[in-house]
């Protein structure tokens, strides 16, 4: 296999194993996708990328990290979704789309208008839910631990979320259970002391990805790749960790997802994190071989030969871009002519395509 290969999950082809990953865009008045979001995955479409994600995007207004993220709570946000995966099925890339509830992490300024806690005055909400009442940190509120009316509640937002993006013609479905949004804090015993079903042992804490996980497959046809994010380690001593993610893993196969997306981190602020290119390939790895399940690698992937190597040493299916698709829209394209595959540029650019002599085809 090799990052040119094209990748087919039950009735959708990717062309390439390249996607962008999930990047929110704090651009979004109501939860509404706009131009910007047109324009900013769009470009991404047309620059080659064969999957391209869209933000993680809200089951309900208070499981929004900011009051600008991208929303799917209401059938009036469908019809603008629409329109973008419209586009970038035209452009032959493959619409996903991530849905997801922040937790205890919800209610937070943009990253530009200084991150940190909002108070309601400030535009933010209150309460914030969790597994637990335990705050991120000691600059966060303390969120109140779910009762099961709340549990049920949820379970209905992310099947009603599942609903609208099938219709807005999404392909590709993502449950967004890494990065210590409230998915991930049921997994995680840093943040879910529950005494309940929901909390304690390994099968408890898990319970709730699962439950989200069935209803979902069953709600996202046959044809189409049903994918989880998970952060496969807190990178904490009595956190979650990556053989807790394994054995997770197996259990999301049995149940029909068709991918794991092998992110980490974001439970707790005092994770020390190794970061360094292609720092979380090996998890990806791990999981592919020892839950049996395709896997995509994210994080620090920028050379197109890195990228290459990833897909041919089996460490993982598909590699996501986050930042250096935010930086260069045309890496696919780029990465083709580097590796010596003709790319395919869309017919209005043609006579931009770089043409220089190419290197050796592999
Ligand atoms: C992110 N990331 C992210 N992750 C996720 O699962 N859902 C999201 O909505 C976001 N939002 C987001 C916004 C921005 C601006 C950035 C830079 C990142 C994380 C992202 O998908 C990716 O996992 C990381 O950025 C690591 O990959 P890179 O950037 O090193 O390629």
């Amino acid at each position: 296999m090799s990052l040119f290969q094209p990748f087919q999950i039950r009735d959708i082809q990717f062309k390439n194993r390249i996607g962008v990953s999930p990047m929110c865009q704090y651009s979004s008045t109501d939860g509404f996708a706009d131009d910007w979001h047109l324009v900013h995955l769009g470009s991404r479409a047309v620059g080659g990328a064969a999957l391209v994600i869209m933000e993680a995007t809200a089951v309900t207004p208070e499981g929004r990290i900011s009051p600008h993220d991208m929303g799917i709570w209401q059938d009036a946000h469908i019809e603008p979704l629409a329109r973008i995966t419209r586009f970038i099925l035209s452009h032959g890339a493959v619409p996903g789309i991530q849905i997801a509830h922040a937790g205890r992490k919800a209610s937070n300024a943009a990253p530009w208008l200084g991150d940190g806690a909002l108070t309601t005055e400030q535009g933010g909400w209150s309460p914030l839910l969790g597994p637990s009442a335990i705050a991120f940190d000691e600059n966060s509120p303390v969120p109140q631990a779910m009762t099961d009316a709340d549990i049920e509640a949820l379970k209905q937002a992310f099947a009603g979320a599942a609903h609208r993006a099938l219709k807005a013609g999404f392909q590709v479905l993502e449950l967004h259970a890494a990065h210590g949004y409230l998915l991930h804090s049921f997994l995680s015993p840093l943040s879910n002391q529950r005494t309940d079903a929901y909390g304690g042992s390994f099968d408890n804490r898990i319970r709730l990805l699962l439950e989200i996980t069935e209803q979902a497959r069953q709600i996202w046809p046959d044809t189409l790749p049903l994918f989880v994010r998970i952060s496969a380690t807190d990178w904490v001593e009595g956190g979650w960790d990556v053989p807790q993610s394994v054995r997770l893993c197996a259990e999301l196969k049995k149940r029909g997802v068709d991918l794991v997306d092998v992110s980490s981190g974001g439970a707790v602020a005092d994770a020390k994190i190794k970061v360094g290119p292609g720092y979380q390939v090996p998890f990806a790895e791990q999981i592919r071989h020892q839950a049996d399940i395709p896997t995509a690698a994210v994080g620090f992937i920028t050379d197109a030969a890195q990228a290459d190597e990833i897909i041919r040493q089996g460490q993982a299916d598909m590699v996501l871009l986050g930042r250096e698709s935010l930086r260069n829209p045309y890496w696919p394209l780029h990465a083709a002519h580097a590796l010596g595959v003709t790319p395919q540029w869309p017919n209005q650019y043609d006579r931009a395509k770089p043409r220089l002599p190419q290197p050796q085809s592999r």
